[in-house]
């Protein structure tokens, strides 16, 4: 087993700290710093040489500002002769820029895979993510782990009976497979038509909500709109009644009053992102440390991470 150390990048400190709590060991120290001119800045602060290291990171908004640090923070780390890097990203940004809709746009989730190669990262650890084909962006080896089984315990006891777990799109029924397997729930799948990257369109329902409490999951809320048009479909539908639940709760602008005010009685996010506001009351955070925890005690003892999948 190689000696290992973690360290904290500045996108969600309190995860950090409740993984290397949980895992019973300090994270590293090094300084992390942006430049008044919004450059960033990591100097390791502790010999990393011959050791494995693990950045954790998610790249969330400030999506840009955070991206850049974890390339940063790796090329420190490969000039101060690191044995190998991890970069465990919680929330991968710009998963959603998979593929190209026009023949003049970028694939960005690939770019920024092969960007964090080029900065010396040579594996990468993520949850939950938006579509599988980004794990083949990244050349070298790349977990997904999920965060559907501690989603699902905290689901359970607020689950009635008869509600039905809705997909909020076609991309996302494998995703809402699971969560309607492990909960024992039938599925319903809406079909989106999204106009821009705020305005979507809901345009059919296949399955039976009539007089249903739903369940709609999601990999991600951003906005609110895709699921504030579900709710409304689905309200349309008959249905009775609207829980949330989404690995990573972005919740940017006023994400959780559209939703309440749309009639979500409750939100189920992780914490692989910072906690929004919740002034309505409505969000319920569970959090990731226990699962990454596991993941890197198994990692950094060349274990494998099948249980976990
Ligand atoms: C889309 O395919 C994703 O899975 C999410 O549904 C979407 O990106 C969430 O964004 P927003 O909350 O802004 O609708």
């Amino acid at each position: 087993m190689a000696e290992f150390i973690v360290f904290a990048g500045s996108a969600n400190p309190a995860l950090a700290a409740a993984v290397v709590q949980a895992l019973g060991v300090q994270a590293g120290t090094a300084q992390v710093e942006r430049f008044p001119d919004g450059e960033s800045s990591v100097k390791v602060l502790e010999s990393v040489r011959g050791k494995d290291v693990y950045l954790l990171q998610p790249t969330c908004p400030p999506v840009n500002d955070n991206v850049m640090e974890l390339l940063v923070f790796a090329d420190a780390c490969r000039r101060a002769a690191a044995r190998r890097i991890h970069a465990i990203v919680p929330y991968y940004g710009y998963a959603r820029s998979d593929k190209r809709h026009g023949r003049r746009e970028a694939i960005t989730a690939s770019m920024v895979a092969l960007l964090m190669r080029a900065a010396g990262i040579d594996h990468v650890v993520t949850l939950d993510l938006h579509t599988d084909q980004v794990e083949g962006f990244f050349p070298g080896p790349f977990d997904t782990l999920t965060a559907v089984p501690p989603l699902c315990e905290a689901l359970a006891p607020r689950l009635a009976a008869d509600a039905v777990v809705v997909s909020p799109d076609a991309g996302r029924v494998k995703l809402a497979t699971q969560y309607a397997t492990r909960l024992d729930r039938p599925l319903a799948v809406l079909h989106k038509r999204r106009d821009s990257g705020t305005r979507t369109e809901v345009t059919h329902l296949v399955g039976d909500v009539e007089g249903r409490p739903c369940l709609i999951i999601d990999d991600l809320i951003s906005t609110g709109g895709t699921l504030v048009e579900s709710v409304a479909a689905l309200r349309e539908a008959g249905a009775a009644g609207f829980l949330v639940c989404a690995t990573h709760g972005l919740l940017l602008r006023n994400a959780v009053d559209r939703l309440a005010d749309a009639g979500v009685e409750r939100l189920f996010v992780t914490d692989t992102v910072p906690p929004c506001d919740d002034r309505r009351g409505i969000v319920q955070v569970v959090s990731v440390a226990p699962l990454l925890a596991h993941a890197l005690r198994q990692l950094t003892q060349d274990r494998s991470l099948q249980e976990l999948f």
